[in-house]
Parts: C-alpha cells; structure tokens; sequence
C-alpha cells in the first residue's frame, strides 16, 4: 500500500467513565498510545490524538443521585480532576471531550438514523425487571438474590460470584432491587434492536476483521461471534440499543422516553471529540490542519485507529465497524488491544478502583512520571496480555537502565568535553565509529519496534546499544586518559563518541521520555529531534551547554510510600465521588510540605475604598506585621478583593482576616495586587451567592502565621 507522505492519523484511546478518578490501568493505556502517537509524530506525521469522558449510563446516573448532584454536575466534577493526570504523566492529548456534549448528541441521532434507513433497526418488546418504588427498569446488576445453583446470597442478576453460574436475573430466588429493596416486578417495554446479526453486517464485519484491522489473537476470539458454530449459526445476536427513561443519555429520535444505551454513543464520542477539536480550531492550530472535520473524515488517506483494553474488544472490533460503515463512514484502519496491568503477579484489580498502586499519589510523591513511561514501555508488546507491575522490578530497571546505563553516559563524558575542551565536539574515534554505525543502524528496526507497538522489544534494543556504548567507554577509560596531557586529543574524540552516542540513544528513547529528551536538546543546543535525525550526527566542532544531572534514581522510600495503605481507610475504598461540601469536590490530597509553601498571615484592614470601574473589587490596604518605614508608618500592603457585593467599607476598617500573603503581586486591570484575601462561597454562585470573609478568634495580631 503507498502512504501518503506525511500521513494523517486520528488516534484515540477508550473513554474512561466519569464515574471516578483514573486508576493505573487508564495511565498505562493513555502511555501506550501516547507512546506510538509521540513515535508517529517524530517520523513527521500529523496526529490528531484525542480522548473523551464517557458520562452516560445508569450508574453513573445514579451515584450522582446519591452524591446529591444532577449527572451533569457529577460528570464535571470528575472532569475536572483529569488534567493533573494527564499533565502529570506528559499524555499529550489534542483534546479532551466528553460524550453528553452537543456534537455527540447529533451524531449519535444521524448515525442511528443512517442505520435505520439502512433497515437496520427494528424494535421488539421484552420483559424486564422493572423497580416500583424507584420507578425504573433494572439492569442485572441492580438486581440482587439467590443464586438458582447454589443458593448464595445476594448474587447479582447475571451470575453468581460464589459458584460461577450464569443465569438471568428472573431466576434468581427471592430477588430484589439493589436500589430500594423493592421486589422487583416483571414488567414488557418496547425496545430498540440494532440488527447485527443481518447478513450484511456478518459479510462487513468478516471482511474486515480479516483485513490485519485486528491482533491475531484477538481475531481468534471474536471469530466465533461471525463464523457458524456446532450449531450452524455464529454467536452474534441483534444488539439491544435503547432504555427507558429515567436514564442518562442521549434521546433516540421519534422515540418519547428512550435513550441510547451508553454504549452506543460511547464510541460516537471519538468522533464527537475530533469534531469539538476541529470546529474550535484546535487542528488547525496544532498542525495546520486544512480539512474540516467532515472532509478529514470522509478523506480515503485519513487513517484511524483506537487503544482499548482486552474487556471491550466485541464494542469496538464488531459493534463499532458496522455502526461506521452502515451509517455511510469509513472503518478504522487498526483496533489496537492491550491486557490489563495487574500488581505483583495478578493481584486483583477492581476495574473501577483500579489497584493500590494511585497514579496521583504517585505525582504528589515527586517520584518522575518518565520512570513509569519507561517500565511501561519496557514491559509491554503488540499483544493483549497483561502487564504486572512489580516495585522490585521497577526500581531495578530504572535505576540499572536508565540512569546506570544510558545517563550514565552522558555523566561520564560531558564533564570532560565542558571543562577541557571549551564545550566543543571533536572528531570520533575510528573505534568510536563503529559504535556509532551500529547506533545508527538499528533505527529503521528501532522504528518498526514502536509502529508495531513493540516497545519491550525496542526498549531492550536501545539498553544492548547503551551496553556497546558503556563498554567503549570501559575500554577507553576517559578517567585514565585524563591523566595524561599527551592524551588530550583522544580524550577530545572519546568523549566526543559519547556524546554522539548519547544524543542516538535520546531520539530513540523519546516518544518514551518526552521532557527528558527536550532536556537533552537544551543541553546540547539542537532542535527538537525528528527520527530522521538518526541518520546525522553533530560533528566536530558542535557547542554544547554545561551538562546537568538529568535523571535521578528510584528512592525505595517513595515507593515505600508509594504502597503504604492510605492512613484514612486500611479497607478498599470506594470509587471517589465527587465530595458534596460547598458543591464542589474536594481538590488531590496534598502532603504537608505542600501546604507549607503557601504563607497565610493575620492581617488588620486599615483602609479601604471602592475601585473605580469595577462592580465587584474593593481596595483594602493591610497591615500585614511587616513593620515600618522610615516615618515609623507600618508597612502595608494594596490587595485587591472582589468582595464588593458583600462588604462595605465601614463593615471592615479596623478588622483582622487572613492574606495570603506570599502569592507573587499580580498586576490586574485596576492595579496592583500584593496577596489575596480569603473568602469563603459556594461552588453555585447562582444558588447560593454569599461571599464570608474569614476573621480570626481574639488576641490574634498581623503577622502571624497560620499554620
Ligand atoms: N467507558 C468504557 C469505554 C468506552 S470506549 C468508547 C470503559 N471505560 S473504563 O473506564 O472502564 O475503561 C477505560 C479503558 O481502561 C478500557 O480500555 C479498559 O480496558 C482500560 N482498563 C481498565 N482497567 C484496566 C487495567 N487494569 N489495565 C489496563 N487497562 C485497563 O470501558
Ligand atoms: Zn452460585
């Protein structure tokens, strides 16, 4: 097949649910792909890499119920907590969309229109469970009982977790709603079926799933879903897409009181991210993208592919291509499957809880997201199979990998470089050529490793080159030749081996170290690499900067930290909900060094006046108890607060508050500001818009510190 040059990529990974914070195993996805997306760029193609929250579905709809928020707000309370994750982890998306957002609500409904012009939609009545008290159909899981094998108790409605029987909920003994208790009622509802199982879909979907679209492994397992079985017919059924009201999702057309199933405008969200990206301009900005997101996408070169984890292989390798390609689009170029990232050997791992090892915990530790980049990388493939994490193992591969074999080559030779030679390349040395050719030979391997997501495999590529490196430098001993003046010229060339040698190892390691690898470029004065710059090197001559250490190692205090079970609850807790205080959920958990950066001081009100032109700020001069000038006047400070609906001058000349008294002055429109005020409202301003200054107990003077 001839590639267009440069191609054009739209890339997502699965929509996490909005119904908790990300666990490790969304990072190590959101790594993954970050990873090839990062190598695809660097081979200068254009990426469009976006992701989206998946916000519909019952339970998300009803924990929000039982956090007291309307869905919408529950769902904006989780989104708000992603960027500190996928800063954190430098997982550069384009953009971050949500699926209850206007675009996908459209393209949900175009597409179910499409299919149900193709004939494709048909409606059946089915019976369900059906709660009384909270008025609503229950799905399995809401339905609680017996099992009808071997009797255990308070069982779910689709199997049994003591003896691994599959059954419907109808057979459960004495069943009831998980939501209220009630004794559910059978109850008939009209439904919508998407008729997968018409020989059209069966033909496009053998095609395709022929067609390299998917690992080979998982071809084996979906197989039986489109080929005929023992009994002549293969296993895939007409697929139930609608549910009653009340439910939080998109509305099915023409149709009062029926919502799509999350599943159905889940993976239209990846298209409805894309469209959010485009229509802002974003695409435009980035990359100088032309096209509109309809011609992009109706673009025979545009190719698509898709991260998801080993659990939701049957949505998107036979629901989705058949929901694209019957409401007239194209199909995706590749689905990529990942296992699932267990701890210490498999470890049970909640699929909503995730395991004990936190990623934000893991920020907040200061321990460097590039060290889990990099044992990530090293540990996963092509295939689907599981990942496990193992602390052991992780500081083992870091400290021995990264930083004894591939830093340690830029810490032995630039020392050298800056101190003797005026920070100027010299030549290489006839055996240090050799090491460079095999260097730079193994990138069109070290190319085609990352394309076939492969990175165990590349990552050990790179660390046996580090291997050639580091015994040259064995060999040459720059400590001895340094020794001697008569040597300084071979000094010169070695180390100048070195760092050549040191700048391939970078390009090769930086879809996988990003910030490092931008570190790199600083400290030796080049542009930001592409992987065709495998084939030059600097040369003699070339000026580097002063070299700084790069890359610390694994602490086993952190990652002891790392496991502590947190002090609040020793027990598995819950998925984290958005906290209702204030309407607002609470912000990541800070260590105490943390707060000790942020100064509050007591601080007296002596003056204060409106600010001219503005509804909403006072001007409040303060005592802050930093002494006085020359005139023996106290020293104050000008804060500028927007609490001018609540306060009035007279209301607050002579009180004490609190400042925030080592925030950098910011110039505003109105002013400078020295500190910031504290002030306590409500996350709903319009609800509820009181704003209450904070006033210390008696006998507090300006100047103290809160702590
Ligand atoms: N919302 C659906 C996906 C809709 S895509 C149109 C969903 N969400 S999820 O939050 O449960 O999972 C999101 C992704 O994380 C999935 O690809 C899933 O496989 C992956 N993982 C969840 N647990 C995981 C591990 N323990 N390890 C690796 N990936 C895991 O499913
Ligand atoms: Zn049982």
């Amino acid at each position: 097949m001839s590639q267009r040059h440069p191609r054009r990529l739209f890339v997502t990974t699965a929509l996490p649910y909005a119904n908790g914070h990300f666990h490790i195993g969304h990072i190590m996805e959101y790594i993954q792909a970050d990873i090839w997306v990062r190598y695809q760029r660097m081979q200068g193609h254009q990426v469009h890499f976006v992701c989206a929250d998946d916000a519909h579905g019952a339970p998300i709809m009803i924990a929000a119920e039982k956090a007291g928020l309307s869905p919408q707000q529950f769902v904006a309370a989780i989104a708000a907590g992603r960027k500190a994750y996928l800063d954190g982890f430098h997982i550069a998306f384009d953009h971050w969309h949500s699926t209850d957002a206007v675009e996908n609500h459209q393209l949900a409904q175009d597409v179910y229109r499409a299919l149900k012009a193709n004939g494709l939609i048909e409606t059946r009545c089915i019976e369900q469970f059906f709660d009384p008290e909270k008025g609503m159909f229950l799905s399995d899981r809401y339905v609680l009982g017996g099992c009808p094998k071997c009797g255990a108790q308070d069982q779910y409605g689709d199997n049994c977790e003591v003896c691994g029987a599959v059954y419907a909920p109808t057979e459960l003994t004495s069943p009831r709603s998980a939501l209220s208790g009630a004794v559910p009622v059978l109850k008939s509802s009209e439904h919508f079926f998407f008729r997968l199982s018409d020989p059209r879909c069966l033909a496009l979907l053998d095609q395709w799933t022929q067609s390299g679209a998917v690992q080979p492994e998982v071809l084996n397992k979906i197989s039986e879903w489109i080929e005929p079985g023992a009994d002549g017919k293969p296993k895939m059924g007409d697929w139930d897409i609608s549910r009653d009201a009340p439910y939080f999702g998109i509305e099915i057309p023409d149709a009062p009181g029926k919502y799509f199933y999350v599943w159905l405008d889940a993976p239209i969200g990846y298209l409805a991210a894309l469209k959010s990206y485009f229509d802002q301009g974003g695409a435009q900005a980035a990359c100088g993208e032309t096209q509109s997101f309809e011609a992009f996408m109706a673009d025979p070169e545009t190719e698509q592919f898709h991260f998801i984890g080993k659990d939701i292989i049957t949505f998107h390798t036979l629901f989705w291509p058949a929901m694209l390609h019957f409401s007239g689009r194209k199909l995706p170029n590749a689905v990529f499957v990942h296992g699932f990232l267990t701890l210490n050997e498999g470890e049970k791992m909640s699929k909503s809880r995730g395991t004990g090892l936190d990623p934000l915990k893991y920020l907040l530790l200061g321990m460097n997201p590039q060290w889990l980049r990099y044992y990530l990388a090293a540990k996963l493939s092509g295939r689907s199979e599981d990942v496990d994490f193992n602390p052991q193992d992780f500081m083992a591969r870091v400290n021995s990998d990264l930083v004894g074999k591939y830093i340690n080559i830029a810490s032995r030779a630039a020392g050298f470089i800056a101190k003797r030679f005026d920070a100027r390349l010299g030549e290489v040395s006839s055996d240090g050529e050799t090491v460079l050719d095999q260097l730079q030979m193994a990138a069109p391997l070290l190319a085609q490793l990352y394309a076939e997501r492969e990175t165990g495999k590349a990552m050990r590529e790179i660390m046996q080159l580090a291997d050639r490196v580091n015994s040259y430098v064995d060999q040459n001993k720059p400590w001895e030749l340094a020794k001697q003046d008569a040597l300084a010229g071979r000094l010169h060339d070695v180390c100048s081996t070195c760092i050549e040698a040191f700048r391939l190892l970078t390009l090769y390691l930086k879809p996988v170290l990003p910030a490092l690898a931008a570190e790199v470029e600083a400290f030796l004065c080049i542009e930001p690499m592409q992987f065709a710059d495998a084939q030059r090197l600097l040369g003699a001559g070339h000026r580097i900067q002063p070299y700084r250490h790069l890359l610390q190692r694994v602490d086993a205090q952190q990652l002891e930290a790392l496991f502590e079970p947190s002090t609040a609850t020793a027990e598995p807790k819950p998925a984290p909900k958005p906290a209702l205080p204030g309407g607002q959920a609470l912000a990541p958990t800070i260590a105490i060094d943390d707060f000790a950066k942020i100064d509050l001081r007591i601080a007296r009100i002596l003056a204060c006046e409106a600010v001219p032109g503005s509804t909403k700020l006072l001007r409040l001069t303060l005592d802050v108890g930093e002494g006085v000038d020359a005139q023996g006047q106290p020293l104050t400070r000008s804060v500028l607060a927007g609490i001018a609906s609540a306060y009035q001058s007279a209301d607050l000349v002579g009180q004490l508050t609190v400042v925030l008294a080592n925030l950098a002055p910011r110039k505003m429109k109105f002013g400078l500001s020295e500190g910031m005020v504290l002030a306590a409202s409500d996350a709903d301003e319009q609800a509820n818009p009181g704003i209450y200054l904070l006033a210390p107990w008696p006998g507090a003077q300006p100047g103290m510190r809160l702590r």
